[in-house]
């Protein structure tokens, strides 16, 4: 059975639903209501789902997280064998401070298709479609991969934009991005969205690059594989215990790069709805007893990539 417009509705319903629950608690500061309602939310919204889910890039392990851990079954049953990758709120600051950027994220895709990840960094780059694909490469310097964009968009470097996580372990890539005079996006959290600013000319974004979340980053991957767009990834485990965790999970080899094609294969639905305002979709809105939610969903099969809007009634 494919993934066909009554599991994309479904599916918007989730992240719909789950950005709803943590509404009340923007602004509030206090980043674990938020997360907590997020995540309570999809899980009994997946939980109505006719589907033998199977969470693979979820909340934490059994030993740490309640809900939507990594092996959580999931769903009524059903023909439809799904790999379920979720970040019930991805920018808890940005929700518990009311700021841009806030999002409820999932990504769906046939059983055995979805990276299986334990949660660690990972090294990332996204680059525009527009750029070709060997012009860029994780191993390259900053210097070869920009120049290289440069190049292939007959650019000046100085109107390059790179956008990355603002963090001190990014301090060289930073010193060289300024000495290169290339423009930076330098994002405070929400490395998805960070991810999927190259994909559409709007954002004025021409590579991603930098270390974050390695959930993240295979969530933004299934909606990257939709637009086109390159991805690759690099696990990040420098710890005893992520090493361990990696080596339960099957990875052999620590080092390996990963691209797209080997974190999500064939068809995949991915569904982001906003929180609070943001680059990619609006924030919740109220609107005459209803709630507003917008969602940018993609849809490899169908090649679809668009921003869904929905009504929910408030219920008194
Ligand atoms: P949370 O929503 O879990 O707080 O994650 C936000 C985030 O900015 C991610 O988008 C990013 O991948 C990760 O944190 C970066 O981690 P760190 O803050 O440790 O650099």
């Amino acid at each position: 059975m494919s993934l066909n417009k009554y599991l994309i509705d479904k599916i918007i319903n989730v992240t719909s639903k789950a950005a709803i629950s943590c509404h009340k608690f923007i602004g509030k500061n206090h980043k674990r209501n938020a997360d907590k309602a997020a995540t309570d939310t999809m899980r009994d919204e997946i939980n109505k789902l006719e589907i033998n889910g199977k969470v693979v890039i979820g909340e934490g392990e059994l030993d740490e997280a309640p809900m939507l851990y990594i092996g959580e079954k999931l769903g009524l049953g059903g023909n439809l064998n799904l790999d379920i990758a979720v970040d019930p709120l991805e920018g808890t600051n940005f929700v518990a401070k009311n700021l841009p950027g806030g999002l409820s994220v999932i990504s769906v895709a046939e059983e055995g298709n979805l990276f299986n990840a334990p949660e660690t960094y990972m090294d990332k780059l996204t680059v525009s479609k527009k750029v070709p694909y060997d012009a860029t490469d994780l191993d390259f310097s900053i210097e070869k991969n920009i120049k290289n964009i440069a190049d292939s968009l007959n650019k000046d470097i100085k109107n390059i934009t790179a956008c990355l996580l603002d963090r001190p372990r990014h301090g060289k890539i930073i010193d060289k991005l300024k000495e290169m005079n290339v423009k930076m996006k330098l994002i405070s959290d929400g490395d998805v969205s960070g991810a999927l600013m190259v994909t559409d000319p709007k954002y004025n974004v021409d590579i991603f690059l930098g270390i974050g979340g390695g959930p993240e980053g295979v969530l933004a991957a299934s909606a990257i594989d939709a637009y086109g767009c390159k991805f690759q990834g690099r696990f990040i485990f420098d710890n005893d215990r992520d090493i361990y965790r990696a080596k339960k999970m099957g990875i052999e080899n620590l080092e390996k790069k990963y691209d797209l094609k080997e974190i999500i294969k064939g068809d995949s639905i991915f569904c982001a709805t906003g929180v609070t305002n943001g680059d990619l979709v609006k924030g919740v809105n109220i609107d005459d007893n209803k709630y507003i939610t917008e969602t940018l969903v993609t849809h490899k099969g169908s090649n679809m990539c668009k921003i869904v809007l929905r009504e929910d009634t408030i219920k008194t």
